[in-house]
């Protein structure tokens, strides 16, 4: 049975660990190692990608593997070919799937039929490996993940939120959102959360005033407060999150001179983080994006060893 990566805590903490250490290496030593050599992974996409797109397919290529890079909107599946049919075909051409698509659903039917591991590459519930990469900055800049407390500001019940809290209380973090009332995380994922928080140490807290979500915070976390498929819901994505922008008073209300902001980028200047911030020293916000690279590396590297 192939391992997947569907969601953060599809890796124990001591598996996260140790790709979070495999990740470090290879981003010392980009070309060394060849594990894909005459391997080919299938990078398809539903929803648009800079980032994760670019660094899947450079990634592939520096571990010796051929990424087969494909708009999902050209294939079968949009004329109504089961995923779990196109599935089948797949595993029987590449050796893993990487996938960008909506509902978290659908990427658990890609990886019901799959001989070979499934990764996913950002559906609505989750984004693990934008998190891989963002515990890989974290440690850079904190040198340790246990224990820190890590805030996450704006829609609390979008992809990113969900993969911090699990991803982070998998690291033994103490993970915060700091989110307006109807924006709060699903509640699976925060039971998910719990109880990794419950084994590692680390805790999940739920805020509703910024200022107190951010106090005494090692991390800022923000993203877009309209994801991708979200941008006709018929909510007002802007003025609640207005008091969740990450500026320079935000930052300052951590009350610590150290604290690292992220964002998994693209960034919408002036909304969710002002360029002051996104362009300031606390920023690691393209170091984060460089990590995505050696993360998905690593993930792949650990995952292909594996099935
Ligand atoms: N952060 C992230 O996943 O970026 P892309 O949407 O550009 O891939
Ligand atoms: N939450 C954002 C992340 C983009 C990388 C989205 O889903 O659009």
């Amino acid at each position: 049975m192939s391992r997947h990566f569907l969601r953060d805590d599809d890796l124990t903490p001591d598996e996260q660990a140790e790709v979070l250490d495999l990740a470090d290496e290879l981003k010392a030593n980009p070309l060394g190692s060849d594990v894909l050599k005459g391997k080919s992974i299938a990078v398809l996409f539903e929803k648009n990608s800079t980032r994760t797109r670019l660094s899947f397919e450079v990634g592939i290529h520096q571990l010796g593997g051929q990424p087969i890079v494909v708009d999902g909107r050209m294939m079968q599946l949009g004329r109504e070919e089961t995923i779990e049919d196109t599935s089948r075909v797949l595993s029987r051409y590449v050796d893993a799937v990487v996938w960008r698509t909506f509902a978290q659903a659908r990427i658990d039917a890609m990886a019901s039929a799959s001989r070979g591991p499934v990764i996913n590459a950002l559906t609505d519930e989750f984004h693990p490996c934008q998190v891989l990469a963002d515990l890989q900055t974290i440690r850079e800049r904190h040198g340790k993940l246990a224990g820190l407390t890590m805030t996450y500001l704006g829609d609390g019940a979008n992809n990113m939120a969900h993969s911090l809290l699990v991803g982070g209380a998998t690291a033994g973090m103490h993970v915060r959102i700091g989110a307006p009332e109807g924006f709060r995380p699903v509640e699976w994922v925060l039971e998910a959360a719990r109880k990794r928080a419950a084994e590692t140490g680390g805790s999940i807290e739920l805020h509703t005033t910024p200022q107190s979500s951010v106090e005494g915070a090692d991390v800022l976390v923000t993203d877009a407060w309209t994801s991708m498929g979200q941008e006709n819901d018929g909510k007002d994505r802007v003025s609640p999150f207005r008091p969740y922008q990450v500026n320079t008073e935000l930052l300052a209300a951590t009350g610590k001179s150290d604290t690292s902001v992220l964002h998994c980028l693209p960034a919408h200047r002036g909304l969710e983080i002002t360029d002051e911030v996104i362009d300031g020293p606390a920023s690691a916000v393209f170091d984060e994006a460089e990590n995505r690279l050696h993360a998905q590396k690593a993930l792949l590297a650990w995952l292909v060893r594996r099935s």
